[in-house]
């Protein structure tokens, strides 16, 4: 089937969307559902007849991306869950009640996360650390708390939504493009030492994408569009449904010897040295 994705950019081509049938029936735990990239992981995993354990903070958004997901897919097992994945606590409640509904979980999308956009000169110590607690810290309460399920099971698929600043740096992103190299680096040490388990863990490192974050940079003066899209070699901002198209990739069993992988889609922007 193809479908035409709205991105607001001149460009975008329509996308076939694949399918993968080894998915359906699969549980999946994803933080930061209610917005942005994870929202449309929802989807693309609501699609493929996956049950779903979705996590934010905000309790709205989460609610209006629950309802717009039985509206589309009236069978869909959904559950919400209001917790910051910087609370260890709450995060292993929240996996307990996902295997209390589910029986198990079978894939983990750490999908929340936050923009730090200011000059290091001026980060203050609380700014750094929530940035640290919320894109590093959290990824790591997440994944070690599916994980524990997912060796008693024997296996599953941890997937973290870093970012291409998790591979190249640019100024005034201190402390995300510090998180966001460590969490690369967490998933590859993950990846090494959850082999032995069947669980394989990847990144997943998008370039600019059009989402509340990056209109909220726009917005904030602190990101200038046309020169991230000049900057583009595909000359344009990604869309949401296109990263998570990955994210269905290797959720796949198509991606059964892929781990401790840092997988780019970005347009082209960190192959571009110019
Ligand atoms: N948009 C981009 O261009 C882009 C590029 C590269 C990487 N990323 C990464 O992708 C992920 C999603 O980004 P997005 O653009 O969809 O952002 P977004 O702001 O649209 O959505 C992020 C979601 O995470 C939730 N969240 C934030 N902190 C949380 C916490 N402590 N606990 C639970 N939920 C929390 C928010 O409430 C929100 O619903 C982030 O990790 C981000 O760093 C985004």
């Amino acid at each position: 089937m193809s479908v035409t994705i709205s991105m607001g950019h001149p460009g975008a081509q329509p996308f076939g969307q694949a399918s993968y049938p080894g998915l359906q029936g699969k549980v999946v735990f994803n933080t930061g559902a209610a917005k942005g990239i994870g929202r449309a992981m929802s989807h693309a995993f609501a699609r493929h007849g996956t049950r779903l354990m979705l996590l934010d903070m905000d309790a709205e958004g989460l609610d209006a991306v629950r309802v717009e997901l039985l509206a589309a897919f009236p069978t869909l097992e959904v559950q919400t869950v209001v917790a910051s994945i910087t609370d260890d606590l709450a995060v292993e409640q929240a996996v307990s009640a996902a295997v209390a509904r589910f029986g198990r979980v079978d894939v983990l999308l750490n999908n929340a996360g936050v923009s730090m956009n200011k000059p290091s000169l001026e980060v203050t110590p609380a700014e750094w650390r929530r940035a640290v607690d919320i894109d590093l810290s959290g990824v790591f309460y997440c994944s070690q708390a599916a994980a524990k399920r997912m060796v008693a099971q024997g296996g599953g698929v941890i997937l973290t939504t870093a970012s291409m600043f998790g591979l190249i740096s640019a100024a005034r992103r201190a402390a995300y493009c510090a998180s966001k190299a460590a969490v690369v680096s967490l998933c590859k040490t993950l990846a090494v030492e959850w082999a032995e388990h069947n669980i394989r863990v990847n990144s997943i490192c998008p370039g600019y994408i059009q989402t509340a974050l990056v209109e909220d940079l726009i917005h904030r003066g602190a990101l200038d569009v046309d020169v991230i899209t000049r900057r583009t070699p595909l000359n344009r901002l990604g869309s949401p449904q296109e990263v998570a198209e990955m994210a269905l990739f290797l959720a796949s069993d198509c991606a059964a010897f892929v781990t401790g992988h840092a997988m780019v889609a970005d347009g082209g922007f960190t192959a571009n040295g110019f």
